[in-house]
């Protein structure tokens, strides 16, 4: 599938399409991580939609200027749409910058999209995206203590829980222990992988 800014998805699964974000998906991400019940798990919400711009728009941006260059954003932002352009969630791979080969994975889903295995599958997509057309050699993941279901996506994908940073995050005034999953891809099952990516309809190295 050809990328022709952010009108044509770049991979799907069934009814579910994925596609890199635009500044024009930005007020349903923002309006989605300024629910409580979702900024709960997110160390960087509550947020206002100022705050929230200025940390989304200059990715968005450079996500833009990478793709017109034919190259893959370093910090990739997506968005899954079901086919009638209802907005999913949103996912992201975004190189670690201290770890050549390293890719960090991390997906919110607005709350009435939960429990539908909409994650599962945003995680999956993720996990190829990165793997098969990013060429990672490293995933990680980082999660507030206590978030059950995206520890278990975590899992699902393969990563194995590495350990927890005691009081890392400050929220709301509350220490928060953060932990980290990470796996090397040579441990994953990347024949699995890459005929997941090519049933999505990604690309090997590039989009
Ligand atoms: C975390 C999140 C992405 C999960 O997405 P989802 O589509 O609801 O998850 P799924 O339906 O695919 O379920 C994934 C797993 O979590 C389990 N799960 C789902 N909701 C759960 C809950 N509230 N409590 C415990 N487990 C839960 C599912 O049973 C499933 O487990 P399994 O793999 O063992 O079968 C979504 O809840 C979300 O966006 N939350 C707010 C933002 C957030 O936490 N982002 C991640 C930051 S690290």
């Amino acid at each position: 599938m050809d990328y022709d800014g952010g009108m044509t998805p770049l991979a799907s699964h069934d009814d579910e399409l994925y596609a890199f974000a635009t500044l024009a998906d930005l007020p349903e991400i923002v309006r989605m991580l300024q629910d409580p019940a979702v900024g709960r798990w997110l160390w960087f919400c509550p947020a206002t939609r100022e705050e929230l711009h200025a940390f989304f728009e200059p990715l968005l941006q450079a996500q833009a200027r990478a793709l017109a260059e034919g190259a893959l954003p370093s910090a990739a932002l997506f968005v899954v749409r079901d086919r009638e352009g209802t907005f999913l969630g949103q996912g992201a791979a975004v190189s670690v910058a201290p770890s050549p080969g390293g890719v960090e994975l991390g997906f919110q889903l607005p709350r009435h999209t939960w429990g539908r295995g909409v994650g599962t599958r945003l995680g999956r997509f993720l996990r190829a995206y990165a793997v098969f057309t990013a060429g990672a050699e490293r995933l990680e993941g980082h999660v507030l203590a206590g978030n059950e279901a995206s520890r278990r996506i975590l899992l699902g994908l393969g990563l194995h829980h590495e350990g927890t940073r005691r009081g890392y995050r400050l929220k709301e005034m509350v220490r928060h222990d953060e932990d980290v999953f990470g796996v090397l891809v040579s441990e994953l099952p990347v024949e699995t992988i890459e005929s997941q990516a090519r049933a999505l309809g990604l690309r090997r190295g590039r989009v």
